[in-house]
């Protein structure tokens, strides 16, 4: 194991299988995990950072060395004041490559003691990002088995609000009447 703080930066929007399968293994390999999600990216998220927020720290709860934070502005200055001395992020395929190669070589450009850490997630996993994840479920089609189930439920709820009210109770779902035989 590592000694130190490593953090594990990004959107979460939401948080998916892949990213689920990465803490578990960071949380392995590193003493401590920061997962710090970016408070205000250019995209407009479909989760509030207080969604986000309550999700991860749901599905990371039995990991003990993992801490859920929020960052604003360079994620270096971030990893800096929380004294993290590495960054972990995960490469699916080889298309992820050229992105995280030059935004490592950037912030070790910034920050030379600061180093990236590259892991796999499953390989199940490796066609799953948050970005298509909300576009299937906003089409309506499945996202089981790509996300966690506190997600699903989640993503539920958000593109169909009487869903909610449904589980709640609180509106009844009319029954079909049985055929008379
Ligand atoms: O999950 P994402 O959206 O791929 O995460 C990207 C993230 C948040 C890690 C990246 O955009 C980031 O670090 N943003 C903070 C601003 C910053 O430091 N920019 C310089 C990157 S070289």
């Amino acid at each position: 194991m590592n000694k130190g703080i490593a953090i594990y930066p990004g959107s979460f929007d939401p948080t998916t299988n892949g990213h689920l399968d990465l803490i578990q293994r960071g949380s392995k390999i590193f003493e401590e995990l920061v997962v710090a999600v970016l408070r205000n990216s250019e995209k407009t998220p479909m989760f509030s950072l207080g969604e986000r927020l309550e999700m991860l720290k749901e599905l990371t709860a039995d990991l003990s060395n993992v801490r859920i934070d929020t960052f604003d502005g360079l994620m270096v200055e971030y990893a800096k004041s929380i004294e993290a001395t590495c960054v972990l992020r995960g490469i699916r395929a080889v298309s992820d490559y050229e992105y995280e190669l030059q935004m490592a070589l950037m912030n070790r450009k910034i920050e030379p003691t600061l180093e990236t850490v590259f892991m796999m997630p499953a390989d199940k996993y490796s066609y799953v990002s948050s970005r298509l994840v909300r576009e299937v479920a906003q089409l309506g089609g499945p996202v089981r088995g790509l996300v966690p189930e506190a997600v699903e439920q989640k993503l539920r709820e958000k593109l169909d609000p009487a869903y909610k009210l449904q589980r709640r109770n609180v509106i009844e779902v009319p029954r079909r009447r049985k055929k008379k035989a």
